[in-house]
């Protein structure tokens, strides 16, 4: 059976391993599959806005259907920081260690270390945008564990669970995660959708 093919606006190869094995019954292709190499900016000041400035910026020049997600971890006191800024957190030397260290720091002590991943999809498919979104309520842990994952999993604990994020393999995470989540309303959209 030929494979629906579309495009998720993503370089990042962690997201990618995790959506195809969401997605068994499509083609995923990543933006290098489709010789894409910009930096598609992402300006807009909402988890939303980001997903549509992807997802429009390749069906715009690629004339593709595709979807593009964006993800931020919403730490409750810390006014749901960092947010949309959560990949350049740590400003300019970010990464996921960096990220990490300044979130711990801002946190400190404090007892309320309540938290929650949000992710959005925007899909565009045949000239309409559809919008998904997955949550995954968690708390940050004092100090990092497990080594598995990606960003900010280390210190990630979902709720219900007593290991990170970071010491899960990629289907337990996948289950329950915000992007898990978002991607299951994804597929239930997608196989009911007549093409
Ligand atoms: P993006 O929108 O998916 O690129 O994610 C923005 C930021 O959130 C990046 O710094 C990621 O490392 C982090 N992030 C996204 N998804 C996850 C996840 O599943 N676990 C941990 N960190 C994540």
């Amino acid at each position: 059976m030929n494979k629906l093919k579309l495009v998720f606006a993503t370089n990042n190869q962690n997201k990618l391993k995790e959506v195809q094995a969401m997605l068994t019954n499509f083609e995923i292709v990543s933006l290098a599959d489709i010789n894409c190499f910009e930096e598609i900016p992402e300006t807009a000041k909402t988890l939303e806005g980001n997903a549509k400035i992807k997802a429009n910026f390749i069906t715009q020049k690629y004339g593709l259907n595709c979807f593009a997600d964006d993800t931020g971890l919403e730490v409750k006191a810390l006014n749901n920081e960092p947010g949309v800024y959560s990949a350049r957190y740590a400003g300019k030397e970010n990464n996921a260690e960096n990220n990490m260290k300044k979130l711990l720091h801002e946190l400190g002590e404090n007892s309320n270390r309540t938290a929650q991943f949000r992710t959005s999809i925007a899909l565009n498919v045949e000239g309409k945008q559809y919008i998904f979104e997955g949550i995954c309520k968690g708390t940050i842990l004092e100090e990092k564990k497990g080594d598995s994952g990606f960003g900010y999993d280390p210190i990630f604990l979902p709720a219900g669970y007593n290991k990170s994020f970071a010491e899960m393999d990629l289907n337990e995470k996948g289950e329950i995660s915000h992007r898990g989540k978002a991607i299951h309303k994804l597929v239930t959209f997608l196989n009911e959708y007549t093409w």
